[in-house]
């Protein structure tokens, strides 16, 4: 099969979170199925590093029409790690700063749509399968489906987090969308049009990232008000759990880490020691060090955080916390820091280099998510034997284990309830266990056969593909 990815964010040219780990290493993991073959397409925005600007060559150019505006638009293509890119270039829509966060958001994605179909009849690949990524990618699915560029061509698309939905007041529709009058129905939501749910309206199939998330969202309280169309759509909902590039995220190579080791106890405190050095923040190295790497989101449960960490920090124990996010948060944990110097460091800001220096020396990962569709973090620090502690929701549900003391079975600490006291109470449980040797040692042993690579899961999509638009067999 052909395929080709719509997405708005892709490592290594351009991140804000989880979403662009998987559309960088998933066509990676489906390229050892010869019968695959991924491309990718992407807006080409300004901030996208020069390096790869100047390695992309020139494909096509042509008009989009949207509103009353004729966009020029450009294709550039680039291969890197033998997968092919293609990147959609306009002068109006993506040479501002940033990716997100604009009024006219909406217009910009569903301009990226259009874009992305009209480039069907341009570029030299014609996918059985469009695959799209979240809302911003939503609309190629609507546009595949009424306007059958490709005929026979089939359309997925996956949700990485159903929050955010991509939508836009009703009128704007003949403006944007030059479709007939009869194809509101299918966009709109609620009184406006909504990208998602036109993808969840006209995929043949729709995924998530994780089992238990694709369940939970057939739930008013998970759903976001999408609840009813998914348990509409029930039969072709199909959660498929994440993976992550287990040769990228590997302590005994990783090369932004001081100390390389492969689970040797030892070797963390030397990072450690390192990494205080150049954060500037005094490591006890008798207490256990505990991290939140996360973008400081409610998403994240960290109104948990707040709610409990100061009465936690009277025990003996370090944390340190790295991201940028909403305001209340920013300002939160660096208050948390002032208030306790030698127990808590704050790094407000987003970088990898420190993110990978803090999974390989932290003892513990804290990740109370209100929901998680599924959740990378945990699984980055499962390889660096670091033990995540989470609620028990979307793909943190399905990747951790709580430690059973009696069983010896477990690869962290969880908890179910959204609450803040069951959190305290799971985080001075680890610290218990992390004093009784025994039990920390076994929980170490699990973690280290605990690995979530894409293997598994690029199998489950291909076989997607496959129930779409079968191999034919020839002979
Ligand atoms: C979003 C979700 C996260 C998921 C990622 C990749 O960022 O919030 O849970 O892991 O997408 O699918």
């Amino acid at each position: 099969e052909n395929v080709l990815f719509v997405a708005s964010e892709c490592t290594p040219f351009i991140k804000t979170g989880g979403l662009a780990d998987v559309i960088g290493s998933l066509p990676q993991a489906l390229k050892q199925n010869e019968q695959v073959e991924v491309r990718v397409i992407l807006p080409l925005y300004d901030e996208i590093a020069e390096e790869w600007k100047s390695k992309m060559e020139y494909l096509t150019s042509f008009d989009v029409r949207i509103g009353w505006r004729n966009q020029e638009t450009t294709i550039y293509t680039l291969k890197y790690n033998q997968i092919n890119y293609y990147f959609i270039s306009n002068e109006y829509y993506f040479t501002r700063k940033g990716i997100y966060g604009y009024y006219d958001d909406g217009e910009r994605f569903v301009y990226f749509s259009h874009a992305v179909i009209e480039a069907l009849d341009h570029i030299d690949f014609k996918p059985d399968i469009l695959h799209a990524h979240d809302w911003q990618a939503g609309i190629s699915v609507v546009l595949a489906n009424i306007l059958r560029p490709v005929p026979e061509m089939k359309t997925v698309f996956t949700i990485h987090n159903i929050k955010y939905q991509g939508m836009m007041p009703i009128d704007i529709f003949e403006d944007f969308f030059q479709l007939d009058r009869e194809h509101i129905g299918g966009l709109e939501w609620e009184g406006m049009l909504n990208c998602l749910k036109g993808a969840l309206f006209h995929a043949d199939k729709i995924t998530t990232v994780s089992k238990t998330y694709a369940e939970e969202i057939k739930h008013p309280y998970y759903g976001e008000t999408m609840d009813p169309v998914l348990r509409h759509r029930e039969k072709d909902v199909v959660g498929i759990l994440n993976g992550i590039d287990i040769k990228e995220y590997n302590p005994l190579t990783d090369p932004y880490i001081a100390v390389n080791y492969r689970s040797a106890r030892s070797k963390k405190i030397e990072n450690r020691l390192v990494l205080g050095e150049q954060i500037n923040f005094e490591m006890d190295l008798d207490k256990p060090l505990y991290t939140i790497v996360t973008r400081l989101v409610e998403q994240k449960g960290l109104h948990l955080v707040k709610a409990i960490v100061e009465e936690f920090l009277r025990d003996d124990v370090q944390l340190i916390i790295l991201g940028t996010g909403e305001y209340e948060f920013e300002d939160y944990f660096s208050k948390l820091a002032s208030w306790f110097p030698d127990k808590v460091s704050t790094l407000l800001m987003f970088d990898e280099g420190l993110a990978r220096q803090l999974y390989a020396s932290a003892d513990f990962l804290i990740m109370p998510s209100k929901f998680e569709p599924c959740g990378l973090a945990q699984l980055i620090a499962l390889q660096y034997k670091t033990l995540p502690i989470v609620r028990e929701t979307g793909g943190l549900k399905d990747t951790v284990n709580s430690y059973n003391e009696i069983t010896g079975e477990g690869n962290g600490f969880s908890f179910t309830n959204y609450n803040a006291h069951d959190l305290l109470h799971v985080l001075q449980y680890s610290l218990e266990i992390y004093h009784r040797d025994d039990h920390f040692q076994q929980l170490i042993k699990n973690v280290n056969k605990s690995q979530f690579s894409w293997k598994d899961s690029a199998m489950e999509y291909r076989d997607l593909y496959e129930q779409l638009v079968p191999t034919p067999i020839y002979g």
